[in-house]
């Protein structure tokens, strides 16, 4: 009987369980994606047996869909094996995942197909890792799912894992997860490893599952690199166990359980057999054997033993240490050629114990053989589709190989051979580009071809075209390109077509193009681009227009402004004239303006006193303002009709001849953005108190989403716009709808934007369509601050902007690095998580998937119970109390 073959149906069919509830410990650089995971759930999520961070796989992929296994089957799998991805259309479809380059991974893909799609089908597809093939996946042979699981080391910083459609039948998977192991673990020679077995020697069962009656292999947080373990036990062993801790603290670190228990033979002078008939005659073998003595020895006691593989011993004498980990790598690789595979421990003649065995990982060699695409081509490509926003769907995976996936438009060198291959061609005809031509172009250093005809390409022909030798032809013919031909681009041995090209000079003179309207171009190209570029740009422009908002301490600190719906009005309302102050008394209540908080392009903010007690802060505008008088009326029309507690309130107004100040409530706290820079003095607010700040704040924001008819989007949601009063509460301030401005007076830039660069929604600025889901993506950005500290842009950090850097260090599993280490680790890390997913769905790219205001201040309270309930277990709040009953909010309609 082939007492391996079960084990490894155990293996392969078992394989989907669960695990003892223990804490999750830090989940550094694992990456753990459930696919399919439907967007109207949270993510990412713990699962809750595990304790691994999930994340949905949206971001990763650009193809399939999501589906759901059959709901009766739902119960019996681990929730990440729920959901699950299939491709209906694409016939090669990847993950494309950021990994540290030349470190050691264990890559590990589920599929469960659980009749998704209602037709009892098995699906058969193939699975790549990169260009290679890693596995077949054929369900006839696994109607409960399957698992495949590899150990190896990434040759970039991009890991590409891909579905492939072979047959008729549709492609899926569950999961996909990498765990980056110890570099000086599982060496080989240069290949990578498929998971065999993975044992340990106990007779009993890991735990069993409610009626379920499954196999359960130990994995993580018992394993710190979360591989799975079966047991595995022969009739002809005995069982030997240890209470003691065994040390397991070494490259491999086995889990302790599983070295707790070891086999030994029953018959003490034979030997430990482990044996198996190979799959493939050549299959080459990784064993890796660990053994710790876990048996009291007397001291007339010994126990060594040599590993015999197929009869011949192959390794040194093995005496095991008492009570620590010893893990032995076979002379690799073996093979068995036609015959079984034999393991086998056997006592030496001076031994007068049995030989044991505690766990037992073997691997088969599994080879690679096609190189990825050079590196800095598939990063020069990469940036090429990012800079012309293309989204073609075969432009998935590596660019080059295997030749019949590469990506349409491009033509490679070496795509049959060990070498990296090359894009010697890129053929982007009548693809509808817009901008200019793209600088990463010059980075595809093996370049021959170039086509880029046919598009609405402008700017002047870059100067990079000429450095590039490997060119031979380029054809940007029908474009809007304009200026001078370099004399050096009509070189000998290249081609260049550039008729259709109206405004470019082939010869002679030509008209010299005006500064100002490269700066448009400029402006219009970039603008195409991410994010962060549209931030740098938004700088230049806010700057160009001088309309820098006012950074003013304890105040609020731009004027705001209304929009046309209000600027209507032209009498004072009877609201408004009893609030109504003169210019003398705004000169008194200012003394004159001696105490000035803050200063900016509307004009001057000054303390005040009124009625010789309450405080305030006045805004007097300067006459060269550019302000109208009506939209500065509309404005106050608007301010008096908002009130909210957690709106920062405007006590009066003067409006006399050409004098005019706004009187706002005094904010002696100043703004949250001081509070977290610590610059305020003091300590620094604690997560509990973030947490109510926050809350606060999204209430503020609530009533103006919902509370206000018609509803008011803020337009400008940043820390520095969120003030505190003097028991710390929060209040926003500028809420009046900062008015949108053009940007420029081109025709051909529609776009009118408003904001602070970082916080502003990208999909407002794409398509320049507001709505209150803007507010909610600031909020978002609000909520990253004050929970990682960090600056919303920092071009010196690895990833720029904040929601970029937040999903980078998540995806490592990184929490403690994500938070602000002035927190201290005091926080509840439900709480933290909780409010990392919170601002996570806020920034979603995509403003329908973002939760509305009312949602987000409800999570906002669930967020704060645990921390609450601490609070009061440690008595440490010497901070302001929480107050965050919404029932006594007013709620104007
Ligand atoms: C593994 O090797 C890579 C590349 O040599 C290196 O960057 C990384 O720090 C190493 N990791 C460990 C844990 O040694
Ligand atoms: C699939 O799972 C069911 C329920 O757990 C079990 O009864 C059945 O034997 C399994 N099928 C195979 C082929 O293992
Ligand atoms: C074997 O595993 C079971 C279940 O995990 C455990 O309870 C038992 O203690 C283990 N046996 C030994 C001898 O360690
Ligand atoms: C135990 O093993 C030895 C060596 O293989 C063998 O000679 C002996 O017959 C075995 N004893 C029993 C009871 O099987
Ligand atoms: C070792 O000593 C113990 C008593 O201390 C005795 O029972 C046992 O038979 C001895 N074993 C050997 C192999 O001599
Ligand atoms: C790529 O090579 C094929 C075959 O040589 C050719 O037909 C095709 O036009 C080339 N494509 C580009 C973009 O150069
Ligand atoms: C580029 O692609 C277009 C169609 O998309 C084709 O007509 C043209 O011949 C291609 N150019 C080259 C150089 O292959
Ligand atoms: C070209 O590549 C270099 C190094 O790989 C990089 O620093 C540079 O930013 C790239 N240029 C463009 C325009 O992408
Ligand atoms: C250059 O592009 C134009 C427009 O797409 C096309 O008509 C022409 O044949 C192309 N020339 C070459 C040599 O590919």
């Amino acid at each position: 009987m082939d007492s391996f073959r079960w084990l490894l149906l155990l293996l392969l069919l078992g394989a989907f369980s669960i695990v003892r509830l223990v804490r999750a410990q830090d989940q550094q650089g694992f990456i753990s994606l459930d696919c399919g995971l439907p967007i109207t759930e949270l993510s990412p999520y713990t699962e809750s047996f595990t304790e691994l961070r999930f994340s949905s796989d949206a971001t990763f992929i650009k193809t399939g869909k999501s589906g759901k296994i059959q709901a009766n089957l739902v119960d019996e799998y681990l929730k990440p094996y729920t959901s699950l991805r299939y491709f209906p259309e694409e016939r090669r479809n990847c993950y494309s995942l950021s990994v540290d380059k030349n470190r050691k991974y264990l890559i590990r893909a589920g599929f469960v197909y659980g009749n998704y799609d209602g037709l009892n089908s098995n699906p058969e597809f193939d699975l790549h890792l990169g260009p290679n093939l890693w596995a077949t996946i054929d369900f006839h042979n696994f109607v409960n799912g399957t698992m495949v699981e590899i150990i190896h080391t990434t040759t970039s910083n991009l890991l590409q894992v891909c579905l492939v459609k072979t047959g008729t039948t549709t492609p899926l998977i569950s999961a996909l997860e990498l765990r980056p192991l110890d570099n000086d673990s599982y060496s080989t020679k240069s290949d990578s490893l498929r998971l065999f077995a993975r044992i340990y020697l106990n007779e009993t069962e890991g735990y069993l599952r409610q009626w379920l009656i499954q196999r359960v292999p130990n994995r993580y947080p018992d394993d710190a690199y979360d591989r799975r373990w079966l047991n595995f036990f022969l009739k002809s062993w005995s069982q030997i166990s240890t209470t003691l801790e065994v040390s397991n603290d070494n490259d491999y670190d086995p889990p302790k359980k599983a070295l707790a228990a070891a086999a030994t033979p029953s018959n003490a002078s034979g030997p430990l057999t482990i044996s198996w008939t190979p799959a493939n005659p050549g299959d080459q073998y990784y064993l890796y054997s660990h053994f710790a003595e876990i048996q009291d020895l007397q001291d007339n006691d010994t126990r060594e033993f040599d590993l015999l593989w197929n009869g011949v011993v192959s390794t040194e004498t093995i005496i095991p240490s008492k009570l620590e980990i010893n893990t032995l790598l076979d002379t690799p690789p073996e093979t068995c050629g036609d015959e079984r595979c034999r393991y086998q421990l056997i006592k030496t003649s001076r031994s007068t114990l049995p030989p044991l065995l505690n766990a037992l990982e073997i691997y088969t060699v599994i080879k690679f053989p096609q190189s990825e695409t050079n590196e800095n081509d598939v990063v020069a490509i990469k940036n090429i589709e990012g800079a012309y926003e293309l989204s073609r769907i075969t432009w998935q995976g590596d660019p080059c190989v295997p030749q019949q996936y590469a990506w349409d438009g491009l033509n490679c060198s070496n795509t049959e051979s060990s070498t990296p291959p090359r894009i010697t061609s890129l053929n982007l005809s009548s693809a509808g580009l817009t901008g200019t031509i793209a600088a990463a172009i010059q980075n595809l250093t093996k370049l021959e071809k170039l086509d880029l005809s046919n598009n609405k390409l402008t700017g002047v022909l870059p100067e990079f075209l000429v450095q590039m030798k490997s060119l031979v032809n380029i054809n940007l013919s029908g474009n809007d390109l304009y200026g001078h031909i370099p004399q050096a681009l009509r070189r000998k041995g290249l081609e260049l077509l550039v008729d259709g090209n109206p405004r470019l000079c082939l010869s002679g003179s030509c008209i010299k193009d005006s500064n100002k309207k490269l700066i448009v171009i400029v402006v219009v190209s970039v603008a195409a681009v991410v994010i962060s570029v549209v931030v740098l740009v938004l700088v230049l422009v806010l700057k160009k227009k001088k309309s820098s908002s006012v950074e003013a301490l304890q105040l609020p600190p731009s004027t705001p402004m209304v929009n046309d719906a209000y600027a209507n009005s032209s009498e004072p309302s009877i609201e408004m004239k009893k609030r109504r102050f003169t210019y003398s008394e705004v000169m008194k209540m200012t003394n004159n303006i001696q105490r000035v908080v803050g200063e900016g392009g509307f004009g001057v903010v000054s303390h005040g006193t009124l009625n010789g007690s309450e405080q305030v802060a006045v805004k007097i505008l300067s006459q060269s303002s550019s302000q109208g008088y009506k939209h500065f009326k509309a404005e106050i029309d608007l301010l008096l009709r908002v009130h909210h507690t957690n709106l920062v309130s405007l006590v009066g107004y003067c409006d006399e001849g050409d004098h005019l100040a706004l009187i706002y409530e005094f904010m002696p706290n100043g703004d949250l953005r001081q509070h977290l820079s610590g610059k305020r003095g003091g300590s620094f607010i604690s997560w509990a108190n973030r947490l109510r700040i926050a809350l606060e704040a999204a209430l503020g924001l609530e009533y103006l989403h919902f509370g206000c008819t018609p509803p008011i989007v803020h337009r400008d949601i940043k820390t520095t716009n969120i003030l505190l009063d003097e028991q710390l509460k929060a209040k926003l301030a500028d809420f009046g709808l900062s008015r949108s401005f053009p940007v420029g007076g081109e025709t051909h830039v529609s776009t009118v934007v408003a904001g602070t660069p970082g916080y502003l929604d990208p999909e407002y600025y794409r398509t320049s369509r507001l709505g209150e889901k803007s507010d909610v993506y600031s909020f978002g950005i609000v909520l990253l601050e004050m929970i990682t500290n960090q600056p919303v842009i920092d071009q010196s950090r690895q990833k720029s902007h904040i929601t970029q850097w937040v999903g980078f260090m998540l995806n490592r599993g990184d929490i403690t690095k994500i938070m602000d280490p002035n927190l201290h680790k005091d926080y509840e890390s439900r709480s933290v998580w909780r409010a990392i997913e919170l601002a996570m769905s806020c920034v979603n790219p995509s403003s329908v998937n973002r939760p509305n205001m009312s949602q987000v201040a409800n999570e906002l309270k669930e967020c704060l119970v645990p921390e609450k309930s601490k609070n009061m277990d440690s008595q440490s709040s010497h901070e302001v109390s929480m107050s965050f009953d919404t029932g006594i909010l007013p709620r104007a309609r």
